[in-house]
């Protein structure tokens, strides 16, 4: 007979408790505990398959262990390859977490497929074969060595990858599986983290590397599985808007590389598209100067691009103006155009701001601010900024423009993009030898001189 007792856990970090507490010790969050009936029945690793590659463990000695850096597994998709740090370690537990409908399942079936001399099996328990048959043919590419199996149990998944002894293995969710070792609903927390657990076991024993699909919380956290972040090596991040485009695929923690390198995709009909070059797609192509866009030359992971921010300011129709923006920290603007106000005099707080990021990205880099003031200023003057002229600096809060890390790469970016002129802090001029640059460098200290050479 089976033991069967009850635990609560904390829904947010995993912790667990024998009674109900409304606040948890472990992380401070308050409602998060939940009660989950857990009963062993079997002993844990009895399912876990043996897969040929198995090797017997025993102590080795550190200088004895070979380094499996040349033996990366080249996913084919340069996007991914190079968020991963190089392609897939072996061994290893990737979770790719993103809202609904962003692309994880199309961008992992797509993988799958454009890995032919890799066997690959594709465990599903949200779709059918048939929906996911028909999502293959909609990004066309033909697989022989591809499976498919449509299946909810761990230890239904173990026994088929003993006869199918594949390569690569491919979850799609963690939240729809369940154990036989543990007597909770899917998707519940133990669950959860059993199944990881299992899967984790696996994959470190058989050298298969594995990816999980993780759902995301309304908050933007991957629900339930904060636990499931320290347990995988590698956490990715897929995001955008769903009605844009674009979407990136971030590195929120990598055992086996950086975390500030990022993958950018555009969603097609066909399936995901790898955008090599982001600087081209993420300008809008205008015809004619429209006041109120101004071009930034950010740096987002490892990658100079050059995006675009579009501003309207108009007088407030209500009583409270409006502030709003997209792939933008609103708090932030709110601080610029109270350092426009206060430090610049510019009577902006009457005034409805809203603030745009062309292309459905989110930027979090401080060298957009300037273009942010430059978009708000020309929107409010109505008078365009020149297409030719791209800015990097940070503004402070007394109105100071302050230089940026990286200001070479992103002069370099803007060359070659064909810019003219680039914006950028006086401080940051030091070192830079602008002799060898086609590219127009413009040093500026304070937003007046920056309005006084655009704007007048
Ligand atoms: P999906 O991969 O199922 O998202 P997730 O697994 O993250 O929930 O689908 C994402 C969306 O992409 C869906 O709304 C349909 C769309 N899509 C395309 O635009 N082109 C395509 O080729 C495919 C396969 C999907
Ligand atoms: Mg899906």
């Amino acid at each position: 007979m089976a033991k069967t007792k009850s635990i609560f856990f904390c829904q947010n970090c995993g912790n667990e408790s024998t009674k109900w507490v409304g606040k948890c010790p472990a992380c401070g969050e308050w409602n998060t505990y939940v009660e989950e009936v857990v009963s062993k029945t079997q002993s844990r690793d009895k399912s876990i398959p043996s897969v040929s590659t198995r090797k017997d463990n025993k102590p080795q000695r550190i200088q004895d262990i070979q380094k499996g850096s040349e033996s990366r597994v080249n996913t084919r998709n340069n996007e991914l390859n190079r968020v991963l740090g190089g392609g897939l370690v072996p061994g290893s537990i990737i979770l790719i977490g993103g809202e609904p409908g962003i692309g994880k399942s199309t961008l992992l079936l797509q993988v799958a497929l454009n890995m032919k001399d890799a066997k690959i099996l594709y465990v599903t328990g949200e779709e059918s074969d048939q929906q996911i048959k028909m999502r293959a043919e909609r990004i066309g590419i033909h697989n022989d060595s591809c499976f498919l199996l449509t299946e909810t149990s761990t230890q239904q998944v173990f026994r088929h990858i003993e006869t199918v002894q594949p390569d690569v293995l491919v979850i799609d969710s963690i939240q729809t599986l369940h154990t036989d070792s543990i007597e909770s609903s899917a998707g519940s927390l133990s669950q959860i983290r059993e199944c990881a657990a299992e899967l984790q076991r696996f994959s470190k024993v058989s050298g298969v590397p594995v990816f999980l699909i993780g759902h995301i919380t309304k908050e933007g956290s991957l629900a339930g599985p904060k636990i499931l972040e320290h347990m995988v090596d590698t956490v990715l991040q897929f995001e955008g808007d769903r009605n844009h485009e674009y979407r990136i695929l971030r590195s929120m923690k990598n055992r086996f590389g950086s975390t500030s390198e990022l993958g950018i995709y555009e969603m097609r009909g066909s399936g995901l598209r790898e955008v090599d070059n982001p600087s081209e797609v993420l300008l809008s192509k205008r015809e004619e100067n429209v006041s109120g866009v101004a071009v930034a030359a950010t740096i987002e992971g490892m990658r100079p691009m050059l995006i675009e921010v579009q501003a309207l300011v108009s007088s407030a129709a209500y009583g409270t103006p409006q502030r709003s923006t997209t792939g933008f920290d609103l708090r932030r603007m709110n601080m610029l155009l109270a350092v426009l106000e206060k430090r610049s005099g510019f009577r902006l707080a009457v005034k409805d701001v809203f603030l745009n990021i062309t292309g459905g990205l989110k930027v979090d880099d401080p060298a957009v601010d300037l273009a942010v003031v430059a978009a708000v200023l020309s929107s409010s003057e109505d008078i365009s900024v020149d297409q030719k002229i791209c800015l990097a600096a940070e503004v402070g809060l007394s109105g100071e423009i302050r230089p940026v890390n990286r200001i070479d790469q992103r002069i370099s970016e803007a060359q070659k993009l064909g810019f003219q002129e680039i914006f950028i802090s006086k401080f940051n001029q030091k070192g830079l030898d602008s002799s060898k640059l086609q590219i127009n460098i413009v040093p500026v200290s304070k937003i007046s001189e920056l309005y006084g050479i655009l704007f007048k």
